[in-house]
């Protein structure tokens, strides 16, 4: 006898979105889409797959994605390349590619897997869904708010919006950011006792991000570190002080976090994050800034770019959280079908009603089973009907309607009577 194989798993930190799941990531998505949309925001569609150097030279090499959590391999032609970890590189890249940004403003949205070599724990995934916006041409600060206000109405609309909040800061531009760097050096090296070895490490590389340590050890030293916005010049602190007071007027509370300074070194001038405390060490659920720098690294023309992506696990856990989404059943009819003149009858009256009722959800009962089964996995389906077909109803034309969710007793009608009880139920229930 063939010895039985052990069954793979899926690669860890890659999870699989089961199908009572994914009623909610719809709900997202469609929620999302609909927000978008509101603002004009156009969808692009982006490889997964980018050339290595692309990532490298824009999220920068000495950060934490860059130098331990690409998943990076050459293929079979020796190219190296890369799973995207984000996706505002790749969007940059196909804009320059096709020429989108010569003289034209643009609001594009993407969404799909990105994938990040991290230690998986809750809320961090090795493969996670970004939905990312990205805007080109547009030096704020009021695109910059309305990014703000765009994700505060989704927040809305998912019913999460008391559970997030608002922190800003701006990082400046690249020559401020050079100065107050060697403040901040100087300040650490005057510390270098309580610096744990990643900062020491990035003492050397990227000392910014030493601000953005979690560990307690450190945090009454970072407390007194020079703060970067004490740093910035005229123009930046214009457009962040223009930014705040569009806030206050609009009526967004943010808390400013001198300390945000973002884990992706293509940022300049305004960065923001929305964050929980309801989910533990992974409280990010969306994140963003302006990265007016990036176009001309990447070979384009000085131009203007901010956007944000949001983590669709993690909103998703907030809103599971809080249990406050209702969603349709899968199935609006289940059909059953019983003996041997049913089964094509039945096949035949639910391709009817399917084509005169546009979105009807029509479930037949395949595999067949005895009555009283067939008749279980329809209150199962969800259905608010179940239509039931024997031989003496296939012979006479006819069919029975029986009401799953309501006290009514069960009729026998006409294919037509049945088509218009079904489609009035139907057209109720879009209007509801
Ligand atoms: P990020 O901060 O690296 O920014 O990621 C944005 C969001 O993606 C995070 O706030 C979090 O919700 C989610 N996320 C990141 N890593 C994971 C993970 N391992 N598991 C689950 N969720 C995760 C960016 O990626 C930038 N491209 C955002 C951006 C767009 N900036 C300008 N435009």
């Amino acid at each position: 006898m063939a010895k039985q194989q052990q069954a793979i798993q899926a690669i860890r930190g890659m999870r699989d979105i089961l199908p009572d799941q994914s009623p909610y990531w719809q709900w997202l998505e469609q929620n999302a889409r609909q927000v978008l949309g509101s603002y004009g925001y156009q969808e692009i569609r982006l490889p997964i797959v980018e050339k290595t150097e692309l990532f490298k030279r824009s999220i920068g090499e000495v950060t934490d994605i860059v130098e331990k959590e690409m998943y990076t391999f050459d293929d079979r032609n020796g190219d190296s390349l890369t799973l995207r970890p984000e996706g505002t590189a790749g969007c940059l890249r196909a804009c320059l590619e096709h020429g989108l940004l010569h003289n034209q403003t643009h609001r594009l949205w993407y969404y799909g897997p990105m994938f990040r070599h991290e230690r998986p724990q809750k809320g961090r995934y090795r493969q996670f869904y970004q939905l990312g916006v990205e805007t080109y041409g547009m030096p704020g600060p009021d695109v910059d708010a309305e990014m703000i206000l765009l994700t505060d109405r989704l927040w809305k609309k998912l019913g999460i919006r008391d559970k997030v909040e608002l922190q800003l800061n701006s990082l400046g531009t690249s020559a401020e950011r050079a100065a107050y760097r060697e403040v901040l050096v100087e300040y650490f090296k005057q510390h270098v006792d309580v610096l744990d070895e990643d900062s020491l490490r990035r003492l050397e590389t990227n000392p910014l991000r030493i601000l953005d340590s979690k560990n307690p050890d450190m945090q009454f030293m970072l407390r007194d570190a020079p703060v970067l916005l004490e740093h910035l010049g005229e123009e930046s602190l214009q457009h962040f002080n223009s930014l705040k007071s569009m806030l206050d007027e609009l009526g967004i509370s943010y808390q400013l976090n001198t300390r945000l300074v973002r884990g992706l070194d293509y940022y300049g001038k305004t960065v923001f994050e929305w964050v929980t405390d309801e989910l533990g060490a992974q409280g990010t659920i969306c994140a963003g800034g302006r990265y007016d720098g990036l176009i001309e690294q990447l070979g384009g023309k000085a131009n203007h770019a901010i956007g944000f992506a949001m983590g669709m696990e993690r909103i998703l856990a907030l809103v599971e959280q809080l249990d406050t989404v209702t969603l349709e059943p899968s199935v609006d009819v289940y059909l059953i079908r019983v003996g041997a003149a049913a089964e094509t009858a039945g096949l035949l009256l639910s391709e009817q009603l399917r084509d005169q009722i546009d979105g009807l959800k029509l479930q037949v009962n395949c595999g067949g089973g005895s009555f009283k089964s067939q008749f279980k996995k329809a209150d199962k389906s969800g259905a608010a009907f179940a239509i039931i077909i024997g031989d003496d109803e296939a012979q006479r034309g006819e069919a029975a309607l029986k009401s799953l969710r309501i006290e009514q007793e069960q009729t026998t009608l006409s294919h037509a009577a049945l088509l218009e009880t079904l489609k009035t139920w139907h057209h109720n229930k879009s209007l509801a």
